[in-house]
């Protein structure tokens, strides 16, 4: 039994310990914010945060999560968590939406360490995060809102 902290809550999971956290999440635990996209960390559709870091949860075993603390999109109550979703939606930024949970994760990471981002910075922290339906322009739109900014430069 591996025990963690999930969106402020203590949690458990019998799965194998070389299960990935993503299927965890999703499959045992029930929230299904975060999503499958390649499996390898190459798009970052299931980014989640481990002690408040941006991580790919598809390549994260379940092994080493014991004692940690854990936030998916459902729990993202931090206030550039909250300013991140506020601008998603004043920017209209999904398309379909598929991306976008893992996209607001990996933001609300680079604002912790960031608050005030230059484009440079935003396009760096961001380039692991596709989105199949080019909404990039807003993304990085979007960020700079949260962040107080007047909008990037696409
Ligand atoms: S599903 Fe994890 S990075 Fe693509
Ligand atoms: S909004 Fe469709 S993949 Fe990003």
């Amino acid at each position: 039994m591996i025990e963690f902290e999930l969106n402020g809550e203590a949690v458990s999971s019998d799965s194998p310990p070389d299960t990935p956290l993503l299927w965890v999440i999703r499959d045992e635990l029930g929230l299904k914010g975060t999503k499958f996209g390649c499996g390898i960390a190459m798009c970052g559709a299931c980014t989640v945060h481990i002690d408040g870091t941006a991580t790919r949860s598809c390549i994260t075993l379940i092994a080493n999560v014991a004692g940690r603390v854990v936030t998916t999109i459902e729990g993202l109550a931090t206030d550039t968590g909250k300013a991140l979703q506020a601008a998603w939606i004043d920017e209209q930024v999904p398309q379909c939406g598929y991306c976008q949970s893992g996209q607001i994760m990996q933001a609300d990471s680079l604002l912790q360490k960031h608050p005030n981002p230059s484009d440079e910075q935003i396009v760096t922290a961001m380039n692991g995060n596709l989105c199949r339906c080019m909404a990039y322009t807003r993304i990085r739109k979007a960020i700079k809102t949260a962040a107080g900014g007047k909008g990037a430069r696409s």
